[in-house]
């Protein structure tokens, strides 16, 4: 039965990032719940990842499953077009609770990459409206904001499916990555780079776009909070909207609710999206200031011009409720502080290994950049084969747990980490 539905799903159903023809292995999941992933074999693995960083409470959460359950029985869906309904109101009294006082007006949508779809029209719309010819976007190097094609625009240009698409994407302009990194001490020449093309494009930039403080599936640096503090000035200097891709690193992984606050800045536009549902259903979110929603709204078509059929979907809107009140308890302050302390303390250990080129921690998360890309197919299987849901890209081997995790499985996992650095197989010398 398994073979025959792994066969099946080797033939018919496309993975992310992968070839239907010679598709990498798949794992059958038959159920999660807390850390644990069990395999159809009935093989339980401990998850690294929080399903790509959005299942920060673990998987089958009773009150999550509570909060779906209950509306299941009143409503799944309704378009937004016309109607609202509870579930959307309450979940944006709750954001408009722990964001920003000057973020005022909330946009539902479907994912995050839409949500940085939206985020990009409404820039553009914010300038159409005041009868401003502006239309590019300035970033950074080695960003990732997502797969859509104005997305992948903002992704890095060079290690980014840029070079596939890149008669087809509008071109945007790219400041150095920041070299400074978190934890290093501040040194304003890192601003340079973007300073420089602000001052020579400001007349053409809609606005300026970065995740902050963590880059992440770029190549998962950590850049100084002053930078951003930095970019943030120059946008007010210039006047020019700055959009924040929280979609990582919001909902407390990175130790603070949400990244920019490192900064102490607020953006004129911010997209969430992953943890924003613990990981339940997918739901993104773009939320926007009063002065872009009134110039977007009082001018030529007087409205704003987007609406996916599934907005505000209510079981969505519900689960993500219900997250953020449990986030709101507090308790994940304690657990990723827990998490980041296990990681300073353990895996610095294999700092010196002539495989790894570098360890880095944030909040919940731990970054080991080695030398050379991994072999997917392999260093995956041994992961599995140790207990472990591991999922390296490139030459980063990370760790996203849930912030449930306990620290023995934090140890298997960093076990597992130790044997695989030791292992030529799995890597592509
Ligand atoms: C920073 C950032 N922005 C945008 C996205 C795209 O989100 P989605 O995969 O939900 O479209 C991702 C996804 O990994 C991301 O990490």
């Amino acid at each position: 039965m398994n073979k025959n539905n792994l066969y099946f799903n080797s033939k018919y159903i496309w993975h992310p990032y992968d070839s239907i023809v010679k598709p990498l292995p798949c794992y059958f999941v038959s159920s999660a719940k807390g850390v644990h992933i069990t395999l159809q074999s009935g093989v339980q693995i401990i998850d690294g990842m929080s399903s790509w960083w959005s299942a920060i409470h673990g998987y089958n959460h009773k009150k999550l499953n509570q909060a779906l359950k209950k509306q299941i029985d009143h409503m799944s869906h309704v378009m937004f077009g016309g109607f609202t309904h509870k579930p959307a109101i309450s979940l944006c009294k709750r954001l408009l609770n722990i964001l920003p006082k000057k973020l005022k007006r909330i946009f539902f949508c479907d994912s995050g990459s839409v949500s940085i779809e939206i985020a990009m029209k409404m820039a553009l719309q914010y300038w159409k409206a005041l009868k401003i010819k502006k239309n590019k976007f300035l970033t950074i190097r080695n960003g990732y904001h997502g797969d859509t094609l104005f997305a992948m625009s903002v992704c890095d240009p060079v290690n980014s499916m840029h070079n596939l698409y890149h008669n087809v994407i509008p071109k945007n302009l790219f400041s150095k990555q920041p070299q400074i990194s978190f934890q290093e001490k501040w040194n304003i020449c890192d601003i340079k780079s973007f300073n420089d093309n602000m001052m020579k494009f400001h007349h053409i930039i809609a606005a300026v776009i970065l995740e902050p403080i963590v880059q992440g599936i770029g190549n998962m640096q950590f850049y100084h909070s002053e930078y951003l503090k930095n970019i943030r000035l120059i946008c007010n200097i210039y006047n020019i909207p700055l959009i924040i891709d929280e979609i990582a690193t919001g909902f407390g992984r990175t130790g603070k609710l949400f990244a920019f606050q490192y900064s102490n800045i607020t953006p004129d536009i911010l997209c969430i999206g992953k943890a924003l549902t613990g990981g339940m259903l997918t739901l993104s979110a773009v939320i926007t200031t009063q002065k872009i929603s009134d110039i977007i709204s009082n001018n030529y078509p007087y409205k704003f011009m987007h609406g996916p059929t599934f907005m505000g979907n209510p079981l969505a809107c519900a689960v993500a409720s219900k997250n953020i009140s449990i986030l709101q308890k507090g308790l994940w302050k304690q657990q990723v502080r827990c998490i980041e302390k296990y990681f300073i303390n353990n895996l610095f250990l294999m700092k010196n290994h002539p495989r790894i080129k570098e360890i880095r921690v944030l909040g919940a998360i731990a970054v080991i950049e080695c030398y050379h890309f991994v072999n997917l197919k392999l260093i995956q299987k041994f992961f599995v084969n140790h207990g472990v849901w591991i999922r390296p890209f490139k030459n980063i081997i990370y760790l996203t747990p849930p912030y449930i995790i306990k620290k023995y499985y934090l140890k298997k996992m960093i076990i597992a980490i130790k044997y695989a650095i030791q292992n030529n197989r799995f890597f592509i010398l």
